[in-house]
């Protein structure tokens, strides 16, 4: 795995800057990164494992010998994105460039073709021998990302180039290496996925193709961008997104109900959900007899998103209409009607759409002229999406 996802692992080198990681750890989660922890085992004597399994909520292991079953340096090295090492001592990084492997971390290192990015920090002494010069040299013609140290006042007392540098100056390089991008950061985006279920009896219920991946794909995207996410997620059988909070429901009320309690607290509402235009009108205590179920009376579901549009204040809201042909005109007038700033018009004409990887329609938005998605990834709409909901958010 390597590119757009946000699976960090951040190695930490057995110098007394380890417990300043603690704070980069922190940032990394807030923005939206999953992080795994691996320690060296002298790293161990700064800073526990109980601290690092408290700050990333993951398993911390230093040693190729534990949990073996999982074979933990091939799966960390092939599950993780990028690698930050912070703080490297010179040992550390000697090891690096002669490609040792006697620790878990260097395992992982030599095992994962992921971006590096090495944060030295030492005594000045040892940051300016010939030997860490070097090695440095090697591991940045190797393609390591290597930082210089700050500048000033070492735990030793000394004054010279060696300290651990600030968390922003780390985070500011990792953005770099990484290209991510932290605009929702501090945002709240609420998203219906999946299809709603009406139950006719306790087996039978009225449904809905929704896969739920265009959803998902929105509560991925918005989170890899920084967002606080919570999906409302109606019988998909999608994985959870770990770090997303996902309330699950199964009919139109239920959805109802879980959108009015969190729509006050949103910037963004994505409403990707395909909810039932109607339930039966009575729901049958026992199921129905097979020569008893012929016909099934209806009542209309009300509109979710109407309903809560009413109730908006400055949230941008986002709608989506699954159509079997273009008609631009409806589109909007749906869109105004229902009071979003946004609506995704899904051409389902050729059938395939659910349950596909990739969409093409059109993106409508209050005041434009209606933009062309030809066919593209769910993940690629996610972030059209959202740049324009940003946009609007101002
Ligand atoms: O009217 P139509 O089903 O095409 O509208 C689709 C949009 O309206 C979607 O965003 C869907 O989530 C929402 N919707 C709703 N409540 C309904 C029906 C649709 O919120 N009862």
């Amino acid at each position: 795995m390597q590119g757009f996802g946000r699976e960090v692992i951040l190695g930490v080198g057995g110098g007394i800057a380890a417990y300043k990681s603690c704070d980069l750890l922190r940032r990394l989660r807030d923005l939206g990164f999953g992080v795994t922890v691996v320690p060296t085992p002298s790293s161990l004597n700064f800073v526990g494992s109980a601290t690092w399994e408290a700050l990333s909520g993951r398993k911390v292991t230093t040693e190729v010998f534990e949990s073996v079953e999982e074979v933990r340096h091939i799966s960390l090295a092939k599950n993780s994105n990028f690698i930050i090492i912070a703080p490297a001592t010179a040992d550390l990084m000697a090891r690096i460039a002669a490609g040792r492997a006697d620790d878990l971390l260097t395992n992982v290192i030599l095992a994962s073709n992921s971006p590096v990015l090495i944060v030295p920090a030492m005594h000045p002494e040892m940051w300016n021998d010939e030997a860490t010069k070097t090695n440095v040299a090697t591991l940045r013609s190797r393609g390591y990302h290597v930082m210089d140290p700050d500048t000033g006042a070492l735990t030793s007392g000394d004054v010279g180039q060696g300290r651990f540098p600030e968390t922003s100056r780390i985070l500011g390089e990792f953005a770099e290496i990484t290209g991510s991008r932290s605009d929702l950061l501090g945002k709240k985006v609420l998203i219906t996925a999946g299809g709603t279920r009406e139950a006719i009896d306790p087996v039978r219920f009225i449904g809905n193709q929704s896969s739920g991946k265009q959803g998902y794909a929105v509560a991925r995207s918005a989170q890899r961008r920084g967002a606080q996410v919570t999906l409302i997620s109606a019988n998909s059988n999608l994985a959870d997104i770990e770090g997303i909070r996902t309330i699950k429901v199964e009919s139109a009320s239920q959805m109802l109900s879980a959108l009015d309690a969190e729509f006050t607290h949103t910037d963004i509402l994505v409403m990707s959900a395909a909810v039932a235009d109607a339930r039966p009108k009575q729901i049958a205590d026992a199921k129905i007899k097979k020569n008893e179920f012929t016909n099934i009376a209806l009542v209309e579901n009300p509109d979710i998103l109407r309903t809560i549009s009413a109730k908006k204040s400055r949230q941008v809201i986002v709608g989506f209409a699954a159509e079997t042909s273009e008609n631009l005109e409806t589109a909007q007038a749906k869109m105004v009607s229902k009071g979003a700033d946004i609506l995704y018009l899904n051409d389902i004409s050729g059938g395939d759409i659910f349950n596909s990887e990739t969409t093409h329609g059109f993106i409508l938005v209050r005041g434009k002229e209606p933009k062309k998605v030809a066919e593209t990834t769910k993940d690629t709409l996610a972030h059209q999406l959202l740049d324009e909901a940003l946009l609007q958010l101002g």
